[in-house]
């Protein structure tokens, strides 16, 4: 019997927190979600597994709590992936046109041309992403096909990981008895989630603030033009507290949600609060400024490597909509008006956009990359021609192979 409505999931295995989305898909495309479990992260290092036992603990609750949320089961999940591992740039590729025509045939070559570049063994393709085709000399044209030419070119983005690091993970969401069916690169999925089209079309960074990584994802004329991590995150700022001030990292913790800002100009000179010192010593006072003044600096010097990439690329004057910052870090105060003092371009904080069944406590930036994987893997499900919408298993069994392909370089 056919069922009308699929089951889709994203799952996001953080450096702090794992995730996991399970969304409704209806025969019309609308996406309602149903479930949600979040869990504290312990086996990750800046995005890798580094405690295989500790991550699938960790993955299995989350994915228990969704389950028992949504009162569904599933077998197969959209995961993300960053780390320090990944590595991204950009290649092109050309083929001359068999036809009158451009066709589907036409694109998969061009592709697969400019695909054609020496990867290191160990290295893996994650996603090539088609930024613009060229047609003859005319550019700027993101769907060939049906058009009229005699050489087809396109400029393609290639972003690639280490396979150990990237088996790691997938056997740890295999363990936890799910299958990784689509792996996604975490800034593309935050992007999905926060950016409008126009932002993206105007040119723009987004920045996922993280646990353990800084993800960029920059856009341009609608396509990413390049993807970078940076291997600092909240946990960098949060050790910085620590240090500086002498306290317990879980107290340095509590102090930073509670209490932080990155700017000490805004603060008042006598705002002072109390903190717990390491094991023994007697709680003291600590001013508001002195904690700013430290996650300041920290602030800044991530700033700073964020615009020393995108001024090596010379993307600077590219990007009119300027920087949206996202991931749990992006909640320390006053990041976005440092940011934008720094970055000397708009900089707003990124809120996801509101869809079906999404909650307020979802719409929050520490959210974005798994809301991100939910809508990926629903549009991965729309690319199924409708009378495909049979019962999930059906639909899967369809694109099952394809995704085998992650390891593949299939975009
Ligand atoms: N209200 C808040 N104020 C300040 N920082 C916050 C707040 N909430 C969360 N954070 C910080 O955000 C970070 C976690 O962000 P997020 O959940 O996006 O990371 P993650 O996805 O687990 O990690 P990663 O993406 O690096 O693998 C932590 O460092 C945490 O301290
Ligand atoms: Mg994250």
């Amino acid at each position: 019997m056919k069922q009308k409505k699929s089951i889709v999931v994203g799952l996001d295995v953080g450096t702090t927190k794992v995730c996991t989305l399970i969304g409704e898909l209806d025969a019309d495309a609308n996406l309602e979600i149903i479930g949600i479990g979040t869990h504290p992260s312990y086996g990750l290092k800046k995005g890798s597994v580094v405690n295989i036992e500790k991550t699938v603990n960790s993955i299995s609750n989350s994915l228990e709590d969704a389950k028992l949320m949504a009162g569904v089961d599933f077998n197969r999940a959209t995961i993300g992936i960053a780390g320090s591992h990944i590595y991204s740039f950009n290649s092109a590729g050309v083929v001359p046109i068999k036809g009158s025509e451009i066709t589907d045939e036409d694109v998969d070559q061009v592709i697969a041309a400019a695909k054609a570049v020496v990867i290191p063994s160990d290295r893996e393709v994650l996603h090539v992403i088609p930024q613009e085709f060229i047609v003859d000399n005319t550019g700027g044209i993101k769907n060939p096909v049906g058009m009229c030419g005699v050489r087809l070119e396109v400029k393609v983005h290639i972003v690639t990981g280490a396979v150990s690091l990237i088996q790691n993970l997938v056997k740890c969401v295999e363990q936890a008895g799910v299958e990784a069916e689509y792996i996604t690169l975490q800034p593309i999925a935050s992007s999905d989630a926060v950016l409008s089209s126009e932002e993206k079309e105007m040119g723009v960074v987004l920045v996922d603030i993280g646990g353990g990584t800084t993800d960029l994802a920059i856009w341009k004329d609608g396509s990413l033009v390049h993807s970078h991590i940076i291997p600092v995150g909240g946990n960098h700022f949060t050790n910085d507290l620590a240090v500086a001030l002498k306290i317990p990292h879980s107290e340095a913790e509590r102090v930073k949600l509670n209490h932080a800002s990155v700017l000490a100009e805004t603060i008042n000179q006598s705002s002072h609060i109390t903190v717990q010192g390491i094991a023994g010593s007697r709680p003291r006072e600590i001013s508001l400024k002195v904690i700013a003044n430290v996650l300041g600096a920290r602030a800044e010097e991530l700033f700073g490597l964020i615009k020393g990439i995108v001024m090596d690329l010379n993307l600077d004057s590219e990007i009119t909509g300027g920087y949206v910052i996202s991931g749990g870090g992006a909640l320390i105060e006053s990041m976005a008006p440092l940011g934008e003092y720094l970055l000397e371009k708009p900089t707003k904080i990124g809120y996801p956009i509101p869809f079906g069944g999404m909650t307020k406590i979802m719409q929050n930036p520490q959210y974005s990359t798994v809301l991100g994987l939910l809508l990926d893997a629903s549009k991965k499900i729309n690319n199924i021609p409708k009378e495909e919408h049979e019962s999930n298993l059906e639909v899967f069994n369809k694109i099952g192979d394809s995704l085998k392909g992650v390891f593949k370089g299939i975009f």
